[in-house]
């Protein structure tokens, strides 16, 4: 078991408690809050697709809320799934106290307020946020995401699940984050992420672009043309963020590791965006690279959908295209390391299979 599981374990069995925010902000009882049904009275809007929560739009004299409500079965059963409820209540701790210390606040403006919450009662209560998913993602909306992204690293947090159903766009164009189940704490001077030293190629602009890009991509009519145009911005908000990193890391003293790693990753992206043709190829190393995280992440948790089969097929597309940029570029990496275009080919066929078989049935319990 990894540190983080076992100490979540242990606070588990513990019986100890965490609470967040003020219980005199709570419109009912938090133990009333607790026993909410999609048929409670006041509830306006139930959300049943998550794998460890209920989320309800709740009411109580024209005031909007939400309530995040633990399954008693998470329906995910790896342990970052079933400490994922316990996860979120400390980093809903852990942001609150940000937010409301003025010093912090506006770095972290776009994280949704936590009124109150109680782990043992399986309870979060947020503000409502009056949104909307994204639909165009824009210079200003990736600078919100990529700038909160950073403060939380700064303040030691890796998100690492940005998926499109954790992102929220209110009607003032302003972004908000609200699921925090998969955010983990790393040392942001010595640490590239919370798998320590190990992983480096996950950062924030990968995760962006594998948990959302890649499959936004995937699901919206772009031309090649339109994407590499979106995928330009992508780069050029993500460079305008590691300039900041980097002055950071040098001014806090960040092992040598870290900040080389983050240099380069820099001057990547400026590479890119200095030619079409370097723009390319970072797009399709990219897109692979996210693609093949992605399947690996909805197979690990059984959770695939339609869109896991797409990237399958895109995979299979690129091997068949791309392969020899791909082993060239270290594109090949851990299960993929070393292997023949013939052998990825039978490889993520096997993978097709498997993520037809594991589809997340949306509508069964
Ligand atoms: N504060 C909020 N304001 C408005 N809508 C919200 C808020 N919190 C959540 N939602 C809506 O509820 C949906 C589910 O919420 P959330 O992402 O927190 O949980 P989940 O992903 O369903 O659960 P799990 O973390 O178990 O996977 C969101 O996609 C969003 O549409
Ligand atoms: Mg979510």
């Amino acid at each position: 078991m990894i540190q983080r599981h076992e100490t979540q374990q242990q606070f588990e069995e513990s019986g100890a408690n965490l609470f967040v925010g003020n219980i005199e902000q709570c419109p009912i009882s938090p133990q009333q809050l607790a026993l909410t049904t999609r048929d409670s009275p006041y509830v306006v809007q139930t959300f049943n697709s998550g794998l460890t929560a209920e989320v309800y739009r709740i009411r109580f004299n024209g005031k909007d809320y939400t309530l995040k409500k633990k399954r008693s079965v998470a329906r995910v059963q790896n342990p970052d799934g079933r400490f994922s409820f316990l996860n979120e209540v400390q980093r809903r701790s852990d942001f609150q106290k940000l937010k409301d210390d003025p010093q912090t606040s506006e770095a972290f403006r776009c994280i949704v307020e936590t009124i109150y919450a109680d782990y043992r009662l399986g309870i979060i209560l947020s503000d409502w946020i009056e949104g909307d998913s994204v639909k165009q993602l824009t210079p200003l909306l990736l600078s919100q995401l990529f700038s909160t992204l950073n403060a939380c690293e700064k303040v030691g947090l890796f998100e690492w699940d940005l998926s499109s159903g954790n992102l929220l766009v209110d009607r003032h164009q302003k972004l908000w984050l609200f699921d925090f189940g998969y955010m983990y704490r790393f040392d942001p001077l010595t640490e590239f992420n919370s798998n320590g030293i190990d992983t480096p190629l996950f950062q924030f602009c990968e995760r962006f672009e594998t948990r959302f890009l890649s499959g936004w991509l995937l699901e919206q009519d772009y031309s090649h043309r339109q994407s590499l145009a979106l995928f330009r911005h992508v780069k050029q908000a993500a460079v305008d963020i590691l300039e900041d990193k980097i002055l950071w890391l040098q001014r806090n003293r960040a092992d040598h590791a870290i900040l080389y790693y983050t240099e380069q990753l820099r001057a990547q992206y400026l590479t890119a965006l200095e030619s079409e043709e370097a723009l390319e190829d970072l797009f399709t190393l990219e897109m692979f690279r996210s693609n093949v995280l992605d399947i690996e992440d909805d197979l690990d948790g059984k959770s695939c959908t339609p869109t896991t089969i797409k990237r399958v097929d895109t995979v299979l597309e690129m091997v068949e295209k791309f392969y020899t940029l791909l082993k060239e570029q270290g594109a090949l990496f851990f299960h993929n390391e070393g292997k023949s275009k013939a052998q990825l080919i039978e490889s993520y066929q096997n993978k097709l299979s498997l993520v037809k078989q594991y589809q997340l049935s949306l509508n069964g319990a």
